[in-house]
């Protein structure tokens, strides 16, 4: 049995993990950069962003993407870009709220990953994605109708994901500890009527 550093508490955790990594999604202002960044340092795993890593790879910002090739264009980089992140072994990984919607890449996810939800309500979503402007589809109308038109729509696909927490005005610390906590449990071998009540 391996014997892990009575210092290095998150070890048992990346030892469950394997070469999976962790794949936070959600819609935008959930949270999943700031959270996943944090993660990670919990963790001791590289954090990835999939909006950075596809804005690498094209040479251009997401905003322009869209503006220039439309939504299509940046969906289909954004599903090859994901399926090379999958690839590359164990880290954290925040996609882009969009991400997990497109059956291919929620596939890819499901296969060799696993995947943490940040749910948040609207009036969260409403006040932190006003913080930014570099978000096309809420460029074109209402943010408030239109993020919980996303809720109505994408909501029941997200709840696919293995895992759940809510996220609200707590501070990201405690956020970032439901996270792990959540992970824990999914990630604990044991069947969950044998695990003891706390
Ligand atoms: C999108 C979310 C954005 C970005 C793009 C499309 C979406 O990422 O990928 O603007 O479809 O919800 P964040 O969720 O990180 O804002």
């Amino acid at each position: 049995m391996t014997e892990f550093p009575p210092d290095d508490p998150h070890a048992l955790l990346r030892d469950r993990l394997g070469d999976r990594p962790v794949v936070l999604v959600g819609l935008m202002g959930s949270g999943k950069s700031s959270i996943g960044r944090r993660l990670a340092g919990r963790l001791d795993l590289p954090f990835v962003d999939a909006d950075g890593e596809i804005e690498k790879a094209a040479g251009r910002t997401v905003s322009d993407l869209f503006a220039q090739f439309g939504e299509q264009a940046f969906r289909d980089g954004e599903r090859r870009v994901i399926q090379r992140l999958l690839d590359e072994g164990p880290a954290v990984l925040a996609t882009g709220g969009g991400a997990y919607i497109d059956p291919r890449t929620r596939d890819s996810v499901k296969r060799r990953a696993v995947s943490l939800w940040l749910r948040a309500e609207l009036d969260v979503l409403v006040d932190r994605t006003a913080r930014r402007d570099t978000r096309p589809l809420l460029k074109d109308g209402d943010p408030r109708t239109i993020l919980s038109d996303l809720i109505d729509r994408r909501y029941p696909i997200y709840a696919e994901a293995d895992m759940v927490i809510d996220t609200g005005r707590e501070t990201p610390d405690i956020t970032t500890d439901r996270a792990l906590d959540a992970l824990i449990r999914h990630l604990d071998p044991r069947p969950a009527t044998e695990t003891p009540p706390s």
